[in-house]
């Protein structure tokens, strides 16, 4: 083989993914559209892919393009003179660097007992890994059902002695509606508790915007810290996002050092040991390239984009956008008696060549909200909202046509009487089987799978839904 050979060979695999460019791949991706950003991302991450961030001591280059970029991210995001960052592998890592240094912190300060994480059901999974990982209690905080935005009164209800950190989403990542930040951050500062802003998704975004109903960042009074991805908004590949902190002492609250050992003296600012810094380096040369005025620009399209998508939207049958989205993501339900099934629409989408993501119907103590189709819009899809408004009126028609996603009651009855914890891995193969999901592949209609995904109990649908990815993940017999 020649190595052109060894890059067809991988160019071939990719033919059975989603497109990464182009705007139809409407989670997951951010297509800015500009091949220009894109060589000079490739370009920056080829120069540094041997480069290793986990010592800016060796490696200088490293440090100035981190104090760079967290730089750009505290003027951008209202940081104050005492702020500062950490550059991360992406935003569940900020999140759970953001969850680690508030439950250090309480530790610091003498907090006993089981820490506690109040979360808005909407804000993103990456929290309930990192409460998973730090041993800390989550305790759901409802959103409204109309808005789909944090209620503030069961914050009130729930902040306690025990409580290490608040958190709220700009936006939150299923609806794309901005929490009551100042709300919830004065409430959680009035009883000592910090709060944390996941901006992963929206703080690359809404400061480019003009219409953002309220301030998210760090200026807000309560606000401690901040996390914005640059793989996302930034527009730079994936591997890169921006942790912010108020002050010095709660950045240290999540690094780790260590000279306990004969080797090197280790200080980890985050859960790598070798960093990779080829994202990094992208990001810097993206940012640079871009400068304020070509994310202003970006930004703005998005949102146009987003909102054409919304305006579109109120006038097909059987649809309607959720709450109030401030920045560019979009999340569909269904709507009145001619109410169309968002989990057949996302068949029918995915049919014409559209990836619009399935959010099941989800249980919250407030009551349930609904099934919903999630959009993620970039600047490469400005171009093409006509033709996803085509697509959707369309596809909403068909769908319409199709008998509602209905679980298998016997099988939602077994599911009930089911300890997951106990499941072997050959019995959740089993289960799977009779799930419908059989072989390594998944069903062309997905509806019937989320539908029934969504009847389970929710542990049970968990050990599910690891065991799909058990089946995909198997290794390749070589030799
Ligand atoms: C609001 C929000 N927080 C956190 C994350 C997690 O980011 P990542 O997938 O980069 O780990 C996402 C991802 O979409 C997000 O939208």
């Amino acid at each position: 083989m020649n190595p052109q050979d060894v890059l067809a060979e991988l160019t071939a695999l990719q033919s059975g993914d989603v497109p990464t460019h182009g705007g139809a791949t409407m989670a997951y991706v951010y297509d800015s559209g500009r091949p220009d950003v894109d060589e000079l991302a490739a370009a920056a991450q080829v120069a540094f892919q041997w480069t290793n961030a986990l010592d800016p001591t060796a490696f200088p280059s490293v440090a100035r393009i981190e104090n760079d970029l967290v730089g750009a991210a505290l003027a951008l995001l209202g940081g104050g003179p005492d702020a500062v960052g950490t550059l991360t592998s992406g935003g569940t890592e900020s999140c759970q660097l953001a969850v680690l240094a508030a439950r250090e912190q309480w530790r610091a300060r003498g907090g006993t007992g089981r820490p506690r994480l109040l979360l808005p059901v909407t804000a993103h999974a990456a929290f309930r890994k990192a409460a998973h990982l730090f041993g800390i209690e989550v305790v759901d905080i409802p959103v409204d059902r109309d808005t789909c935005r944090a209620d503030p009164s069961a914050v009130v209800r729930q902040l306690d002695e025990r409580t290490v950190l608040v958190v709220v989403s700009a936006p939150s990542y299923p609806h794309g509606v901005l929490d009551p930040v100042g709300q919830i951050a004065g409430l959680a500062a009035a009883a000592g508790v910090p709060c944390h802003v996941d901006a992963c998704i929206g703080g690359w975004i809404l400061p480019f915007l003009d219409d953002v109903p309220e301030p998210f960042d760090l200026s807000v009074t309560g606000v401690t810290s901040l996390s914005v991805d640059l793989h996302k908004y930034g527009y730079a590949p994936k591997g890169v996002s921006v942790l912010l902190t108020a002050t010095p002492e709660l950045r240290h609250a999540h690094w780790f050092s260590t000279a306990g050992w004969p080797g090197y003296p280790v200080v980890n600012p985050t859960l790598a040991g070798t960093r990779p810094a080829g994202a990094m380096a992208a990001a810097w040369a993206v940012h640079r390239w871009l400068g304020t005025g070509g994310y202003r620009e970006l930004a703005r399209s998005a949102r146009q984009a987003t909102v054409q998508l919304a305006d579109g939207v109120a006038g097909i049958r059987g649809l309607r956008v959720v709450g109030r989205p401030v920045a560019t993501l979009v999340a569909l339900a269904e709507d009145g008696p001619d109410g169309v099934d968002v989990l057949n629409l996302a068949d029918e989408m995915t049919a014409r060549g559209w990836l619009l993501q399935p959010q099941p119907p989800f249980a919250q103590p407030a009551g349930e909200l609904p099934a919903t189709l999630h959009l993620t819009v970039t600047a490469a899809t400005a171009g093409r909202v006509d033709a996803l408004l085509t697509d959707l009126a369309d596809a909403a028609r068909s769908a319409a046509a199709l008998p509602r996603p209905v679980p298998d009651r016997d099988l939602v009855a077994a599911a009930a009487t089911i300890d997951p914890a106990a499941l072997t891995v050959a019995e959740v193969e089993a289960l799977l089987e009779l799930a419908g999901v059989a072989g390594g592949a998944l069903p062309e209609r997905m509806a019937p799978v989320h539908a029934l995904v969504a009847a389970l109990p929710r542990p049970v649908a968990e050990r599910l839904l690891a065991g799909v990815l058990g089946r995909v993940y198997r290794p390749s017999v070589s030799g």
